[in-house]
Protein backbone atom coordinates (compact mmCIF):
# COMPACT_ATOMS: atom_id res chain seq x y z
CA UNK A 1 0.00 0.00 0.00
CA UNK A 2 1.64 3.42 -1.07
CA UNK A 3 -0.49 6.61 -0.24
CA UNK A 4 0.81 9.50 -1.70
CA UNK A 5 1.10 13.23 -1.00
CA UNK A 6 -1.79 15.03 -3.04
CA UNK A 7 -0.84 17.91 -5.56
CA UNK A 8 -2.96 20.88 -4.72
CA UNK A 9 -4.03 23.77 -6.89
CA UNK A 10 -1.70 25.93 -8.32
CA UNK A 11 0.75 22.68 -8.73
CA UNK A 12 1.31 23.02 -12.04
CA UNK A 13 0.45 19.03 -12.93
CA UNK A 14 -3.18 20.18 -12.64
CA UNK A 15 -2.98 22.22 -14.86
CA UNK A 16 -0.92 20.16 -17.88
CA UNK A 17 -2.83 17.51 -19.94
CA UNK A 18 -1.86 14.38 -19.14
CA UNK A 19 -0.43 11.74 -21.58
CA UNK A 20 -1.66 8.91 -22.85
CA UNK A 21 -0.85 5.69 -21.42
CA UNK A 22 1.43 3.54 -23.75
CA UNK A 23 2.27 0.93 -21.71
CA UNK A 24 0.20 -1.49 -19.86
CA UNK A 25 2.70 -2.84 -17.56
CA UNK A 26 3.78 -3.48 -13.58
CA UNK A 27 4.54 0.47 -13.16
CA UNK A 28 0.57 1.00 -14.54
CA UNK A 29 -0.62 -1.54 -12.03
CA UNK A 30 1.23 0.19 -9.38
CA UNK A 31 0.02 3.74 -10.06
CA UNK A 32 -3.62 2.35 -10.38
CA UNK A 33 -3.16 0.48 -6.50
CA UNK A 34 -1.32 3.99 -5.43
CA UNK A 35 -5.19 6.22 -6.65
CA UNK A 36 -7.12 3.74 -5.45
CA UNK A 37 -5.25 3.24 -1.72
CA UNK A 38 -4.50 7.85 -1.50
CA UNK A 39 -8.41 8.25 -2.74
CA UNK A 40 -9.33 5.69 0.41
CA UNK A 41 -6.57 7.23 2.75
CA UNK A 42 -8.25 10.76 1.82
CA UNK A 43 -11.80 9.85 2.16
CA UNK A 44 -12.23 10.72 -1.81
CA UNK A 45 -14.36 8.84 -4.14
CA UNK A 46 -12.66 9.94 -6.85
CA UNK A 47 -8.51 10.42 -8.14
CA UNK A 48 -6.95 11.57 -11.36
CA UNK A 49 -3.13 10.42 -11.64
CA UNK A 50 -2.20 14.13 -12.11
CA UNK A 51 -3.66 14.78 -8.33
CA UNK A 52 -0.21 12.44 -7.12
CA UNK A 53 2.01 14.39 -9.56
CA UNK A 54 1.68 11.74 -12.46
CA UNK A 55 0.62 13.13 -15.77
CA UNK A 56 -0.28 10.15 -17.33
CA UNK A 57 -4.37 9.47 -18.58
CA UNK A 58 -5.26 7.54 -15.28
CA UNK A 59 -8.72 7.71 -12.81
CA UNK A 60 -10.59 5.85 -10.35
CA UNK A 61 -13.87 6.67 -9.30
CA UNK A 62 -16.10 4.86 -6.78
CA UNK A 63 -18.90 7.05 -5.19
CA UNK A 64 -19.97 3.73 -3.15
CA UNK A 65 -16.21 4.13 -1.30
CA UNK A 66 -16.45 -0.29 -0.90
CA UNK A 67 -12.92 -1.53 -1.99
CA UNK A 68 -13.20 -3.63 -4.58
CA UNK A 69 -15.81 -1.46 -6.43
CA UNK A 70 -13.47 1.06 -8.10
CA UNK A 71 -14.20 2.14 -11.81
CA UNK A 72 -10.72 2.23 -13.10
CA UNK A 73 -10.42 4.15 -16.83
CA UNK A 74 -7.11 4.43 -18.53
CA UNK A 75 -6.83 6.96 -21.46
CA UNK A 76 -10.56 7.79 -20.99
CA UNK A 77 -12.70 8.97 -24.19
CA UNK A 78 -15.79 10.62 -23.37
CA UNK A 79 -18.25 9.53 -26.20
CA UNK A 80 -21.46 11.02 -25.08
CA UNK A 81 -23.61 12.88 -21.98
CA UNK A 82 -27.55 13.77 -21.90
CA UNK A 83 -29.59 15.49 -19.61
CA UNK A 84 -28.34 18.21 -17.34
CA UNK A 85 -27.30 18.01 -13.45
CA UNK A 86 -25.81 20.20 -10.65
CA UNK A 87 -23.99 18.80 -7.73
CA UNK A 88 -21.70 20.62 -5.25
CA UNK A 89 -18.31 19.41 -5.72
CA UNK A 90 -15.31 19.39 -3.61
CA UNK A 91 -11.52 18.12 -4.81
CA UNK A 92 -8.72 16.68 -3.05
CA UNK A 93 -6.78 19.48 -4.72
CA UNK A 94 -8.52 22.59 -3.82
CA UNK A 95 -9.11 21.35 0.10
CA UNK A 96 -12.33 23.42 1.64
CA UNK A 97 -13.67 24.05 -1.59
CA UNK A 98 -17.18 22.96 -2.42
CA UNK A 99 -19.42 24.83 -4.99
CA UNK A 100 -22.14 23.69 -7.37
CA UNK A 101 -21.39 22.40 -10.64
CA UNK A 102 -23.22 22.24 -13.75
CA UNK A 103 -22.55 18.99 -15.52
CA UNK A 104 -24.46 16.23 -17.59
CA UNK A 105 -26.41 13.77 -15.81
CA UNK A 106 -26.08 11.04 -17.80
CA UNK A 107 -22.20 9.86 -19.23
CA UNK A 108 -20.63 7.21 -21.65
CA UNK A 109 -16.99 6.63 -21.65
CA UNK A 110 -14.55 4.56 -23.40
CA UNK A 111 -10.89 3.52 -22.41
CA UNK A 112 -8.89 0.79 -21.50
CA UNK A 113 -8.67 -1.42 -18.22
CA UNK A 114 -5.06 -2.35 -16.49
CA UNK A 115 -4.70 -5.39 -19.33
CA UNK A 116 -4.96 -2.98 -21.81
CA UNK A 117 -8.49 -4.82 -22.69
CA UNK A 118 -11.09 -2.08 -23.85
CA UNK A 119 -13.88 -1.23 -21.83
CA UNK A 120 -17.21 0.79 -21.85
CA UNK A 121 -19.04 2.64 -18.79
CA UNK A 122 -22.41 4.01 -18.75
CA UNK A 123 -23.52 6.01 -15.68
CA UNK A 124 -25.58 8.37 -13.92
CA UNK A 125 -26.06 9.67 -10.60
CA UNK A 126 -23.21 10.71 -9.08
CA UNK A 127 -20.95 8.14 -10.12
CA UNK A 128 -21.63 10.39 -13.65
CA UNK A 129 -20.38 13.02 -11.95
CA UNK A 130 -17.39 11.50 -10.26
CA UNK A 131 -16.12 10.40 -13.70
CA UNK A 132 -16.71 13.63 -15.71
CA UNK A 133 -15.22 15.34 -12.79
CA UNK A 134 -12.19 12.78 -12.79
CA UNK A 135 -12.21 13.16 -16.78
CA UNK A 136 -11.38 16.78 -16.66
CA UNK A 137 -8.31 16.35 -14.36
CA UNK A 138 -6.70 14.09 -17.35
CA UNK A 139 -6.70 17.55 -19.31
CA UNK A 140 -5.91 20.12 -16.69
CA UNK A 141 -9.28 21.05 -15.62
CA UNK A 142 -10.44 21.88 -12.06
CA UNK A 143 -14.29 21.65 -11.46
CA UNK A 144 -13.80 26.01 -10.46
CA UNK A 145 -13.30 26.35 -14.42
CA UNK A 146 -16.95 25.45 -14.45
CA UNK A 147 -18.21 28.23 -12.44
CA UNK A 148 -19.46 31.10 -13.77
CA UNK A 149 -16.74 33.93 -13.80
CA UNK A 150 -18.11 35.60 -10.72
CA UNK A 151 -18.21 32.73 -8.92
CA UNK A 152 -14.68 31.76 -9.91
CA UNK A 153 -13.31 34.85 -9.53
CA UNK A 154 -14.50 34.79 -5.83
CA UNK A 155 -13.44 31.02 -5.26
CA UNK A 156 -9.76 31.76 -6.78
CA UNK A 157 -9.33 34.18 -4.33
CA UNK A 158 -9.79 31.64 -1.57
CA UNK A 159 -7.50 29.33 -3.64
CA UNK A 160 -4.61 32.08 -3.42
CA UNK A 161 -5.39 33.04 -0.10
CA UNK A 162 -5.34 29.40 1.01
CA UNK A 163 -1.90 28.74 -0.80
CA UNK A 164 0.07 31.79 0.68
CA UNK A 165 -1.18 30.79 4.39
CA UNK A 166 0.23 27.14 3.20
CA UNK A 167 3.54 28.54 1.82
CA UNK A 168 3.78 30.62 5.14
CA UNK A 169 3.04 27.06 7.50
CA UNK A 170 4.89 24.97 5.59
CA UNK A 171 8.56 23.96 5.24
CA UNK A 172 10.06 24.77 1.56
CA UNK A 173 11.07 20.97 1.49
CA UNK A 174 7.11 19.69 2.26
CA UNK A 175 5.47 22.57 0.54
CA UNK A 176 4.68 20.05 -2.56
CA UNK A 177 2.56 17.68 -1.23
CA UNK A 178 0.49 19.65 1.47
CA UNK A 179 -2.06 16.97 1.91
CA UNK A 180 -6.00 17.82 1.92
CA UNK A 181 -8.37 15.85 4.28
CA UNK A 182 -11.73 16.48 2.46
CA UNK A 183 -13.57 13.90 0.40
CA UNK A 184 -12.88 14.23 -3.75
CA UNK A 185 -16.61 15.19 -4.16
CA UNK A 186 -19.62 15.69 -2.03
CA UNK A 187 -22.42 13.35 -2.08
CA UNK A 188 -25.66 15.57 -2.77
CA UNK A 189 -28.45 15.78 -4.70
CA UNK A 190 -28.39 14.89 -8.59
CA UNK A 191 -30.73 17.76 -10.02
NI1 LIG B 1 -10.76 16.55 -8.13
Amino acid sequence: MAVHPLCVEPHPVLRTPARPVDQFSDDLRRLARDLIDTMYANDGIGLAAPQIGRDVQVFVANPTQQRGREVLLVNPVLEAVTGRAGVVEGCLSLPEIWERVKRAARVRLSGWDLDGKPVEVEADGLLAIVLQHEFDHLHGRLFIDRLSWFRRQRVTRRVRARAASRRAAVPPSQASGAKGRDASLAASRVR
